[in-house]
């Protein structure tokens, strides 16, 4: 009891001092990445900058281990691929025992929510997440309820924001309805949501809007005026940000629950892939949102503080690029750990690089090259493709950062990342004669040829072993 007070007073302070940041930042941590820092080294990172709050995509287990005893919030996630399996309650209920109670201790993860799918009625899935998205929410509600968890932990469902629009005849925010196709399936959704005091979670990107719409007008994307804002029977729009998440605000109105809680699962901006995905855009776009955020001034129909996890915490080269080359950059940190702009959490919009991941290990600094001595070229556009179908190459396409290497500097990029994929095995620097290896640097002053990380060296197994011990220890010691 003693120290209690003392500590909430401290923390207090330090909260009001904003020593942690734009109040209740949260970040997306996904892992889709062929070498991933270890989850201690994340978590480290998370602390480093101040980031209480993380969203995760599954419940993976390292990840879970690392954030355990850490005290920052988080939001546990059931894949698309498990939504029919959560159909079924009993196996719901082991979901929800296996990846939310065994964690849920003093000292465990603090589990705020769980995420039930993600953006499953994107028009790209065809409906095929249709049925099972809604049962799989009540399941594992109902199962958190059952356990005594439901008053503190809630399950929600990340929503793409094309799951609701504005009308041809009220294109303005004021218009906002649930997209007719899927209506009625939302407000089931809702006043389930509603029942539970559960958050509605919606993501929203600015940087789509102008992804494939050249007519869309580009300042409107960030945070910094435009001289023409949209007007809505006098409210004034200045950014597709506020107006996104109004046009949500207006659909729930619409539908009996306008003071519903929405809170933003993902919102950010990539550094490459697409003429728009790059760093100074990226550092706009952060540089007004974070500042704003700070304000707790919302948007123009709810003016108050709002729960945002940014998107991405740090690059995945694994990611499906089927929506486009920029999904694997959205990271605010290169694959390394590494800050690749200014970004001031606090919101003050200082000139403040970010904390980045302590101990990282490399590979050896050498790189795989096109072989100039070649004679032979007629297999070289067998060998990208063969090198750019198993590695990341979206750096190399229009607009990206390697858009502007020659012929052979394509070759070099393609056969390195290869290697550099393939932990710099000897054999997959070949490529029919036509590669070699360097020890030289051949990076271009706007294209890094990446040396990969090595995640199997660690600076210590300590973390992971003191995680460990006290998720299954600890419960017993409680117990006695
Ligand atoms: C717990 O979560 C992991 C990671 O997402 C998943 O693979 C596993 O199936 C879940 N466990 C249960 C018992 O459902
Ligand atoms: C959706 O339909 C399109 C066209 O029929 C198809 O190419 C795509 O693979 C389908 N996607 C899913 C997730 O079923
Ligand atoms: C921000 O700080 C860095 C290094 O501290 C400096 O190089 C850069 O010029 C500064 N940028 C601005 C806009 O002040
Ligand atoms: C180049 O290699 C291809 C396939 O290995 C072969 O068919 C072709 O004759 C070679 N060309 C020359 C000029 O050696
Ligand atoms: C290099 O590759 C990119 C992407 O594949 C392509 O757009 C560009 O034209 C290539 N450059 C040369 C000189 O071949
Ligand atoms: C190679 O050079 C680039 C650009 O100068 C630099 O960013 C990168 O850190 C260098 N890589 C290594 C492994 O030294």
């Amino acid at each position: 009891m003693g120290k209690g007070w003392f500590l909430r007073w401290v923390f207090a302070v330090i909260g009001v001092m904003g020593w942690w940041g734009v109040e209740g930042l949260g970040v997306n941590w996904g892992t889709q990445a062929t070498h991933q820092l270890r989850a201690d080294t994340v978590v480290e990172m998370l602390k480093d900058n101040g980031i209480q709050k993380v969203k995760l995509f599954d419940a993976d287990e390292s990840c879970m281990m690392a954030l355990s005893g850490s005290g920052i919030e988080v939001m546990v996630a059931i894949p698309n691929n498990q939504l029919s399996e959560m159909n079924d309650y009993d196996r719901a209920m082991q979901w929800v025992k296996k990846n939310v109670t065994s964690y849920n201790f003093r000292g465990g993860v603090n589990i705020k929510y769980v995420a039930v799918g993600n953006e499953p009625f994107l028009k790209s899935y065809n409906g095929s997440l249709m049925q099972v998205t809604f049962p799989a929410l009540q399941n594992i509600q109902n199962a958190l309820n059952e356990v005594g968890v439901g008053d503190y932990i809630k399950a929600t469902v990340p929503l793409n924001a094309d799951v609701y629009e504005s009308p041809i005849n009220n294109p303005a925010p004021s218009g906002g309805m649930f997209r007719p196709d899927i209506s009625d399936l939302m407000i089931h959704i809702v006043q389930f949501l509603a029942k539970n005091n559960a958050p509605f979670t919606v993501n929203i990107y600015p940087f789509l809007s102008l992804y494939g719409n050249d007519n869309f007008p580009f300042h409107y994307a960030f945070f910094d005026g435009v001289a023409n804002p949209i007007n809505d029977n006098g409210v004034s729009y200045t950014n597709v940000f506020d107006a996104n998440f109004d046009t949500l605000v207006s659909a729930l109105q619409k539908v009996g629950y306008g003071d519903m809680p929405i809170l933003v699962g993902e919102v950010g901006w990539p550094t490459d892939g697409d003429k728009n995905a790059n760093v100074g855009n990226a550092f706009r776009f952060y540089n007004g949102l974070l500042p704003k955020l700070a304000l707790n001034r919302g948007t123009p129909l709810r003016p108050k503080y709002i729960e945002v996890y940014l998107f991405g915490l740090i690059d995945e080269d694994a990611k499906s690029i089927a929506p486009g080359n920029f999904e694997r950059h959205w990271g605010i940190f290169k694959y390394d750990g590494k800050p690749k702009f200014p970004m001031d959490l606090s919101g003050k919009g200082q000139n403040k690089s970010l904390v980045g991941a302590q101990n990282v290990y490399y590979l050896d600094p050498k790189w795989c090259m096109f072989n100039p001595d070649a004679q032979n070229l007629s297999k070289l556009a067998d060998n990208i493709n063969y090198a750019c179908s198993l590695a990341d190459c979206t750096a190399l396409g229009y607009g990206s950062s390697c858009n502007n290497l020659d012929a052979n500097g394509n070759a070099s990029y393609a056969f390195n990342i290869y290697y550099q994929t393939q932990d710099q095995n000897d054999l997959a620097c070949n490529f029919e004669g036509l590669a070699r290896l360097t020890t030289s640097n051949i990076s271009t002053p706007t294209c890094n040829f990446i040396v990969q990380i090595n995640p199997s060296l660690s600076p210590s197994l300590r973390p992971s072993i003191v995680a460990f011990l006290s998720i299954t220890l600890l419960p017993l010691i409680l117990m006695l």
